[in-house]
């Protein structure tokens, strides 16, 4: 049995394509969520539109310091293992719930497999790369999307026969849904948007918009490309962001904030943008994904394949910095090949989980 762990908007939709194909394929599994949001835009709305199962359990953990938020989210997972007892938890990213699942786990001698293991931005004051280099380092299958993360990976001494390039389910995710979002969307009508004639917007790493420097130095360089090209910027809004923009009293001059939108939504609002503006990291694979241009407004990136391919530039805080990369990417063509894979990468896995094509090689460890 296959117990896959999420609890947040991108493990919601990157773990869609493989619980699709455990679906597909009658394979034993369930799906224990942590529960960190607690709006419908956020949770829910994603189950419905991606047409998911209900998880057989939700622990509702909610928000908390990291430690506190952790420790929950790890004394309900065993608890739920030590009554399942799957063979394998799956978690993907990087978040504190694939730290908690992969403790949890490794600790009672369960396998613990990292869907989009590798990923580094060799900035360990970010606790998504802690997150990730503990969960891979526990992890008895390591699920790389590039080699470069597989080389990543190498370099820490992870042995080479726990490690499968597979491709970034988001891939599958973005490919399973793109048709139906241009059927089904109506953000651009909704919003009296004309494609290529907008921005698009998002932001939510604790580094940007927990210091209040920061989060005005990045709406000031809004504003002067809202200002420069006389578009529309649209910002659908992290709840963790609009708590900091009012607890800052931050104004924002000129820039639509929306809530956050569904995924069929947010793809037509991608594919469709000018260019699109982001500290998000399934947000910088997208846009490669999509042919559209992104300015990461970071220092570093996990990320490293969609700025050599040329789809997108790290821009650091600055406003001045953030206008720049945005001139240089919009002179840029479109022309770069997305290196994320073909769209198998759920299907793969899952004939990795369940022991079909030979199955997974006998571990050490746990
Ligand atoms: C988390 C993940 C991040 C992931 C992101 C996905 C970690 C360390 N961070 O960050 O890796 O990319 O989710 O979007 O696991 N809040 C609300 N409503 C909500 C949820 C949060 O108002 O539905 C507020 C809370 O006041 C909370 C703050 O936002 O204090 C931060 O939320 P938290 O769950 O701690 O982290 P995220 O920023 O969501
Ligand atoms: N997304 C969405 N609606 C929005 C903003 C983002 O559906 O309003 C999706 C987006 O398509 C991507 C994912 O959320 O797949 C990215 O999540 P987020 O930026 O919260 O986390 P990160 O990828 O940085 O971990």
């Amino acid at each position: 049995m296959i117990a896959i762990i999420l609890g947040t908007r991108p493990e919601i939709i990157k773990m869609s394509p493989i619980i699709r194909v455990c679906e597909a394929q009658g394979v034993d599994y369930f799906i224990l969520h942590t529960g960190l949001y607690y709006s419908h835009e956020m949770d829910r709305a994603f189950f419905e539109e991606l047409d998911l199962p209900e998880p057989k359990y939700n622990l509702d953990v909610g928000s908390g310091t990291h430690a506190d938020q952790t420790g929950r989210i790890m004394v309900g997972i065993e608890k739920v293992l030590m009554e399942e007892k799957p063979e394998i938890v799956l978690v993907q990213g990087d978040t504190n719930t694939v730290l908690a699942g992969a403790l949890a786990a490794a600790k009672h001698h369960i396998k613990v497999g990292h869907v989009e293991a590798g990923l580094r931005s060799f900035d360990r004051t970010m606790p998504e790369e802690i997150n990730r280099v503990v969960a891979d380092h526990l992890a008895a299958h390591l699920f790389a999307p590039t080699e470069t993360a597989r080389q990543n990976l190498l370099a820490e001494g992870v042995e080479d026969y726990r490690i499968c390039v597979t491709g970034n389910t988001i891939v599958d995710a973005v490919f399973q849904n793109l048709e139906l979002s241009k059927k089904k969307a109506t953000i651009l009508k909704d919003l009296d948007l004309k494609p290529g004639e907008y921005f698009l917007v998002t932001s939510h790493r604790q580094e940007n918009v927990a210091s209040p420097e920061t989060l005005r130095s990045i709406i000031t360089g809004l504003e002067a490309i809202h200002q420069e090209y006389s578009l529309p910027i649209i910002f659908p809004m992290h709840p963790r962001t609009r708590k900091m923009v009012e607890q800052f009293t931050i104004p924002l001059d000129g820039i639509p904030v929306i809530e956050p939108v569904g995924f069929l939504d947010f793809l037509q609002l991608e594919s469709s943008a000018r260019l699109v503006l982001t500290d998000s990291g399934g947000v910088q694979e997208e846009t490669c994904i999509l042919g559209v241009p992104c300015v990461t407004f970071r220092e570093s990136t996990e990320r490293p394949e969609t700025i050599e391919v040329g789809s997108n530039v790290l821009a650091g805080i600055r406003a001045g910095e953030i206008l720049a990369a945005v001139r240089q990417m919009l002179s840029r063509p479109r022309t770069w090949k997305n290196p994320y894979g073909d769209g198998m990468a759920g299907r793969l896995i899952i004939t990795m989980c369940s022991g079909k094509a030979g199955g997974l090689p006998v571990t050490v460890g746990n």
